[in-house]
């Protein structure tokens, strides 16, 4: 019962990426960043509220044979700033990165303004400016708080797909 290692929980992966140390409780959301919601033939693997010590309480989310865009990475880290985004090839992680948080983001994210240009009929992909407590629309400036954040991520999961 002392054990509190996650592999009693879910299985090693061979090939993929392994978002770790994720915000407890954050886990659908990082799902939602990545545009994933069980139509597609991805293996997914999700721990949640996983005992940590640096953490207290993570989650761990496990994808198999696909890697992050780098602006799947950005709005990761408005959600989950402790995240590690590690690359496993064969088994074994080839790389493991904190993920940083950036100065703005793009795509992924919708802007609550109905009439801001990034939702209009044929629309331009999403920027947003980061700032200490949310993100502000750099094209209207309507700010979103940190708080706030997970309830814009677009649930069609555009990711890097030009629109
Ligand atoms: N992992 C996996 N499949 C593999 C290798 C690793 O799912 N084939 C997972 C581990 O379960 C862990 C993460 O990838 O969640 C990072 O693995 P590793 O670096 O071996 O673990 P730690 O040393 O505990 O990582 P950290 O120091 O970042 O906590
Ligand atoms: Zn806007």
């Amino acid at each position: 019962m002392s054990d509190t290692n996650e592999e009693l929980r879910v299985s090693k992966i061979r090939d993929g990426t392994v978002i770790d140390h994720v915000t407890g409780g954050q886990a659908l959301n990082v799902l939602a960043i990545l545009g994933i919601d069980g139509e597609g033939d991805e293996t997914v693997s999700i721990g949640m509220n996983v005992p940590s010590d640096k953490l207290g309480r993570k989650d761990v989310v496990k994808v198999e044979g696909r890697e992050l865009s780098q602006s799947e990475v950005d709005v990761l880290s408005l959600i989950a700033p402790e995240a590690t985004i590690n690359i496993i090839r064969d088994f074994d992680v080839v790389d493991k990165n904190r993920v940083e948080r950036t100065t703005s983001v793009t795509g992924i994210l919708v802007c609550p303004n109905h009439n801001c240009i990034t939702n209009a009929d044929e629309p331009v992909r999403t920027e947003f400016e980061v700032f200490d407590n949310g993100v502000r629309c750099s094209y209207c400036g309507t700010i979103v708080r940190e708080g706030d954040v997970a309830e814009r991520i677009d649930a069609r999961g555009v990711g890097e797909t030009a629109l």
